[in-house]
């Protein structure tokens, strides 16, 4: 590892990397990924021991503290979460101006960005506990600010939390209850909920985690910077995939059209992508996949079946895709995000709010790391620079001489 810093110093040289491929940007003691073996680490304890032992709110707690939390110290950060889950009842009537079809998506842009509005005290930056503070209150109003979204598309009155729940149950019952019929907390899809927003909370310096620390390096309020974190999400190259994993597997169909998509994906000059294959780090297996693949099993095992025929069909596009000598050849393997979407299916989550999910999940690693980059003695704006290739100078042409 090169330290660019001194060498442009020293030499007046810059290295020139189009999206990052070798460049460290930041230090971090987070989340350590070997993407040849296929390992995933947060605060250095194994993904797979996280996400079958781990409540979300006890990672929540390490990601963003640095330390698994005592019995006692869960209790009082399950609290804290707790008593900042409400949104100000006029950000509720932000909703209601948008268009019934919007994407939520669009929505947890705009309505997360309000919040700096509602917070003035957030811009405090520098302070340690009003960092904290801001920390917490954006993972505990995520999920609210989600089920809003989805209730506002379906004209349905908002559901306030119950404090009652734990914060997946919790999710549910924000989306699910109505006036008319509470939610019955189902204990699988809660679960299977729980280790999706686990497996997604943090994932080193991924697009929109980058997203959050560049725009954070200029000082701005947190809540904008999470913003920027999302809108960066939504993106089908990143977290948009588990929905885009959905609209491909209706779009093939039967198990017979496979070939044909795979045709597709390997020709250079057709856009398409195979949904969910691929991952710039993990060149062997993203161990998040493998685990999410054993929800799936699991998930789909207590629903009816042929009420989710995508999962046949994403086994047999997975089988046919690994013997495929192009996907071979470039390492690519199924991402965390090829079977998310089936399981957020089978527990009743509407399509467009997968990535609105993976949000909620993402925002603990987003302000963990946002936290973190205030104590790196090296931060600095992040201001990269570019290779230009465009005119050399030439004399300006007065707009009356120009034929
Ligand atoms: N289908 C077909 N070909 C692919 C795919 C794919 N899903 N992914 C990569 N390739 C090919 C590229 O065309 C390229 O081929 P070439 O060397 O012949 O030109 C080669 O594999 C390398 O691909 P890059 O685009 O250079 O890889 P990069 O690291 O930049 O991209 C990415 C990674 C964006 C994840 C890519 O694999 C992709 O688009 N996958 C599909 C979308 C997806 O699933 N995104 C979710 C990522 S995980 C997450 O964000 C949670």
């Amino acid at each position: 590892c090169i330290n660019v810093r001194t060498l442009m110093e020293k030499t007046g040289f810059f290295t020139h990397d189009p999206g990052f491929t070798s460049t460290s940007s930041c230090e971090s003691a987070i989340t350590f990924i070997d993407g040849e073996k296929g390992e995933l680490r947060h605060r250095g304890y194994a993904i797979k021991d996280i996400a079958e032992q781990s409540s979300f709110p006890e990672v929540a707690f390490l990601l963003i503290e640095g330390e698994l939390p005592t019995p006692s110290e869960l209790r009082a950060f399950d609290l804290a979460l707790k008593s900042e889950s409400m949104v100000h009842e006029k950000l509720i009537t932000f909703f209601q101006g948008f268009k019934s079809d919007a994407h939520p998506m669009a929505i947890m842009v705009g309505v997360v960005g309000a919040l700096s509005a509602f917070y003035p005290d957030s811009m405090n930056i520098f302070d340690h506990a009003q960092r904290r503070t801001s920390a917490i209150r954006l993972v505990a109003k995520m999920p609210t600010i989600a089920a809003i979204s989805y209730k506002t598309a379906v004209g349905e009155p908002v559901v306030y939390p119950d404090h009652s729940l734990a914060f997946a149950e919790n999710f549910l019952h924000m989306m699910f209850a109505t006036p008319c019929a509470p939610y019955k907390v189902n204990p699988v899809h809660a679960k299977a909920l729980e280790t999706i927003l686990v497996l997604h909370a943090d994932h080193e310096q991924n697009a929109s985690t980058s997203t959050v620390r560049i725009a954070s390096s200029s000082q701005a309020n947190p809540f904008a910077c999470i913003a920027a974190g999302i809108a960066s999400l939504w993106g089908p190259s990143h977290g948009g995939a588990n929905e885009a994993v959905l609209c491909m597997l209706d779009e093939i169909g039967t198990p017979d059209r496979i070939p044909l998509f795979l045709d597709k994906a390997k020709d250079k000059s057709d856009p398409f992508r195979l949904m969910g294959f691929g991952h710039r780090v993990y060149k062997n297996h993203d161990p998040r996949a493998t685990l999410m693949r054993g929800i799936c099993e699991q998930v789909l095992a207590s629903v009816d079946t042929s009420r989710t025929p995508e999962l046949e069909l994403a086994r047999a596009l997975e089988q046919q895709a690994l013997q495929d000598e192009y996907f071979a050849k470039r390492k690519l393997y199924p991402n965390v995000d090829f079977y998310s979407g089936i399981v957020l299916r089978a527990i009743g989550i509407p399509r467009n709010m997968f990535t609105v999910v993976f949000a909620v999940a993402r925002t603990v690693g987003w302000v963990a790391q946002w936290n973190e980059s205030f104590l790196d003695r090296e931060q600095r704006i992040s201001r990269p620079r570019q290779l230009y290739v465009g005119m050399p100078a030439r004399e300006f042409v007065p707009l009356d001489a120009r034929d």
